[in-house]
């Protein structure tokens, strides 16, 4: 099960159980605690991790076996870095739990001893090393039948059963680590959801999974093709036509915030349950990925359920546009001239060009119905955002400078990294066409920008702001907070978003 690593707070007067891990800094120097337990070997600790070659270097450790003098089996010395931002906390949470896990269903105790206590956000550096240790646990492997893990194969190996984690402050820590926990819970349904394959999350196992969230505290609503049709959602149902698996749209509200006339925090995803292309077929080397083009309505669900897990003190909205792409004798064709929720009408040139389909009708409702403060949407869209770049930065573009900015922000803090990409007149142009409103692809160059262009033309006079994802929500580099495919990608970063409108109006 995901998450089934059991974290602990307890005194650092409390004898460590199982591994026991410490922390040094830049060349072996201890926190107080740390110290202590090294004067109880006689100075052995440090003796044996400076023989070793261990300086104390962030992301390096040295293990000690069988210490004289304590009760450990083996005590495990990390480099903590100066960790003094909540990143590089979480950062070394990661990398401690990944130090630990080698043994199975082991206890490991780390001794939360910041090096040089006197730094900001001390108080909260218990909870994060946990959050961290929590979100590198992270496992994905309700498919695998056998009980013995390949050699080698780490992902599968049931290691490390529970960590205790030593402070000076528990009862801050246990607190601080109960909302982190929520916004964990958040990432491990966002990662589950993309994680599962096609055959079994399709549009209608993924609005059933939504509706599980409301013993969450959540309002949600699901919206079957009867429903859609009737809100005139052509574009998002055109796009599930050719499959026979129905379209779903899931709205999920959160109600925390304090005054009456708070307005609405509103996020979309574009939950593509498998994208096959369509008629516009993709080639089939890789195309196993698209089971993760739902990623940005998994990101979605994820922040929704860590707002209300932790009781954010926000009006937020999460919508959900859910189909499957498919060929078919009932598939749409390219040619085909649909006419949206908006009343703008939409030729469509390439079947594959989708996501921004889906998204065209759910984002104008979300308008609509909520009147929402900005639109914040987030979508597997374009292969070209990761030609731009990479997989390390999500394409972001914002008709909005300081929405822009706050994600930007909350992006470095985070270290889900947004990068700013333009909009102009010169490349809405490119999606003009002579038979509809406009075409759903542009020309051979800049794909993310005319993606976003064209989403751009259903967006009212609301701050808004498109993530294009596809780098980053899966298949992205692994970190020491993520060990999945699947990233989980945004739930922290909307979380950080969010978190910026609770104390007061802004
Ligand atoms: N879901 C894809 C984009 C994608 C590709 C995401 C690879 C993640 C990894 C999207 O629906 C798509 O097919 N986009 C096309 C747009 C083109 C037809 C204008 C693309 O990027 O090729
Ligand atoms: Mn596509
Ligand atoms: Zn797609």
């Amino acid at each position: 099960m995901p998450g089934s690593l059991q974290i602990e707070f307890a005194p650092l007067t409390q004898t460590p159980a199982g591994s026991l891990l410490l922390l040094a800094g830049e060349e072996l120097t201890l926190g107080a605690s740390a110290r202590l337990f090294d004067q109880r070997t006689k100075g052995q600790l440090l003796r044996a991790a400076a023989a070793a070659g261990f300086s104390g270097k962030s992301k390096t450790a040295v293990e000690v076996l069988a210490p004289a003098g304590l009760e450990a089996t083996r005590v495990l010395m990390l480099g903590s870095g100066r960790a003094d931002k909540e990143l590089d906390r979480l950062l070394l949470g990661g990398y401690a739990f990944a130090q630990a896990n080698q043994r199975k269903g082991e206890v490991a105790t780390l001794v939360c001893d910041p090096v040089d206590a006197g730094e900001p956000g001390v108080a909260g550096f218990a909870a994060d090393l946990a959050l961290g240790a929590l979100l590198r646990s992270y496992q994905f492997k309700k498919y695998l039948t056998r009980k013995e893990p390949e050699e080698g194969a780490e992902a599968a190996a049931d290691g490390l059963g529970k960590l205790v984690i030593l402070s000076d402050r528990v009862e801050a820590a246990r607190q601080a680590f109960q909302s982190h926990k929520a916004v964990a819970d958040g990432v491990f349904l966002a990662r589950d959801l993309v994680n599962e394959p096609a055959n079994r999350l399709g549009p209608v196992e993924f609005a059933e999974r939504m509706s599980e969230l409301a013993a969450s505290g959540l309002e949600v609503e699901v919206l079957d093709v009867e429903a859609l049709s009737a809100l005139k959602m052509q574009a998002l149902l055109a796009v599930g036509q050719g499959s026979v698996r129905p379209s779903r749209v899931v709205v999920l509200q959160w109600h925390g915030a304090k005054s009456k006339r708070a307005k609405t925090l509103c996020f979309v995803g574009k939950g593509v349950c498998f994208d096959t292309g369509g008629i516009s077929m993709k080639p089939a080397g890789g195309m196993e990925d698209m089971k993760g083009d739902m990623a940005g309505a998994a990101a979605v669900a994820g922040v929704m359920l860590a707002l209300a897990g932790r009781r954010a003190a926000v009006n937020a909205v999460g919508l959900i546009g859910l189909t499957e792409n498919m060929p078919s004798g009932t598939a749409q064709r390219p040619g085909d001239i649909i006419t949206s929720m908006s009343g703008k009408t939409i030729e469509v040139l390439n079947t594959d060009a989708e996501g921004r389909l889906v998204l065209a009708d759910v984002i104008w409702y979300a308008q609509e119905r909520f009147k929402p403060r900005f639109v914040v949407d987030l979508a597997t869209l374009t292969g070209a955002i990761m030609v731009a770049l990479g997989k390390e930065y999500a394409g972001m573009f914002a008709n909005d400078d300081r929405l822009a900015n706050e994600l930007a922000a909350a992006g470095e803090l985070t270290g889900e990294k947004v990068w700013r990409m333009p909009l102009a007149k010169a490349y809405d142009k490119l999606i003009d066409s002579k038979n509809a409103d406009m075409k759903n692809i542009g020309g051979r160059y800049g794909g993310a920008i005319t993606g976003a262009q064209f989403i751009q033309r259903f967006i009212k006079d609301t701050p808004w702001v498109h993530l294009d994802v596809a780098g980053t929500a899966f298949d992205s580099s692994r970190t020491d907070i993520n060990p999945s495919w699947a990233s989980g990608w945004g739930v922290r970063l909307l979380d950080r978003l969010a978190a910026n409108y609770e104390k007061g109006e802004r």
